[in-house]
């Protein structure tokens, strides 16, 4: 039994979204966690094996707030079991603290393989809520964002508490993901933004304001295909998150290299406090456009396309 789930990025909203307003995210199919389960002799018990942490537990013996058990104890324990015989190897293609989701899609890639495991087929929003519970480990106060894109896997414009709502993409739009390499830890950020906002309330819930109503604009820009329109709607979004205080010289610095190299727009994506930044480009100008990310310090950049 084999499953995953794909990485993720927000194109507009993020931390805001947090606060109830409205934000867009899309999957990023190329890059996905994988999990695969083998059975074990009975009385065995199950064993995680996580490849590229180099590391492995045995559910009967870990810690409570593991986030690999807890997935783990959550999705058995809707699906009425104690434990099960098995071996579950996770691997992942998602930069890890880089924005991109890669915590909820290793956790929808178990959920997934433990319910195939045993034959049971949850319907999408069931794993979506099994994977939240486990976003709350890592976040904190999680919006909800994450495990929705990731489970769905199609484009959403979520609002907090909201059902579900899709939209269509007038155009195909090439987007560039370039990962900062400075790892970002979103919990740190978003309880940091948290503070400031409670210091604050009036100022941060108007650039909240701000960055919804950018969201909401954005959806329109995305369905009649007005790229251009987007892209500086991107713009504007990354200098509210640089109000609001989560970006940082080194993600600035990949937002105008990628905006001189004739980006249609740029911005942080996730978090912030490092991880990745995400740039809009034309047809004809995504390996100018790259070229100019490496050499403003990205790591690594990844070719998507929303449709
Ligand atoms: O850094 P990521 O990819 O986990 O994204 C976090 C997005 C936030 O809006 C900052 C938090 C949230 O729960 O929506």
């Amino acid at each position: 039994m084999r499953a995953s789930a794909p990485g993720k990025v927000i194109l507009l909203g993020e931390h805001a979204v947090v606060y109830g307003r409205p934000a867009i995210a899309v999957p990023v199919s190329q890059v996905r966690a994988s999990a695969s389960i083998v059975p074990a002799p009975p009385g065995a018990g199950l064993t995680i094996v996580a490849l590229d942490l180099e590391r492995s537990l045995h559910l009967g013996e870990a810690a409570l707030d593991d986030p690999l058990a807890v997935v783990a104890f959550q999705t058995l324990a809707h699906l009425g079991l104690q434990d099960l015989d098995g071996v579950l190897t996770v691997t992942s293609a998602i930069p890890i603290g880089g924005g991109m989701g890669s915590g909820a899609a290793v956790s929808a890639a178990v959920v997934r393989a433990l319910a195939g495991f045993v034959g049971a087929d949850l319907p999408l929003q069931e794993v979506s809520d099994l994977v939240y519970e486990v976003e709350k480990l890592h976040h904190g106060t999680p919006s909800g964002i994450d495990n929705t894109v990731v489970v769905y896997e199609r484009p959403v414009y979520f609002v907090r508490g909201q059902p579900l709502a899709t939209f269509g993409v007038g155009r195909p739009l090439p987007l560039l993901i370039a990962d900062s390499g400075i790892p970002s830890s979103t919990r740190a950020v978003v309880g940091a933004v948290r503070r400031r906002w409670e210091a604050d309330p009036l100022r941060y819930d108007a650039l909240f304001d701000r960055i919804g109503e950018r969201a909401v604009a954005a959806r329109d820009a995305i369905e009649g295909g007005d790229a251009g329109n987007l892209g500086r709607l991107m713009d504007q979004n990354h200098q509210l998150l640089q109000e609001i205080g989560v970006s940082m010289p080194a993600l600035d610095r990949l937002v105008e290299a990628a905006l001189a190299a004739g980006a249609l727009g740029a911005k942080l994506s996730g978090a912030g406090g490092g991880g990745s930044v995400i740039a809009l480009v034309e047809a004809g100008t995504g390996a100018a456009v790259e070229a100019a990310l490496r050499a403003a310090g990205a790591v690594q950049v990844l070719h998507t396309v929303v449709a």
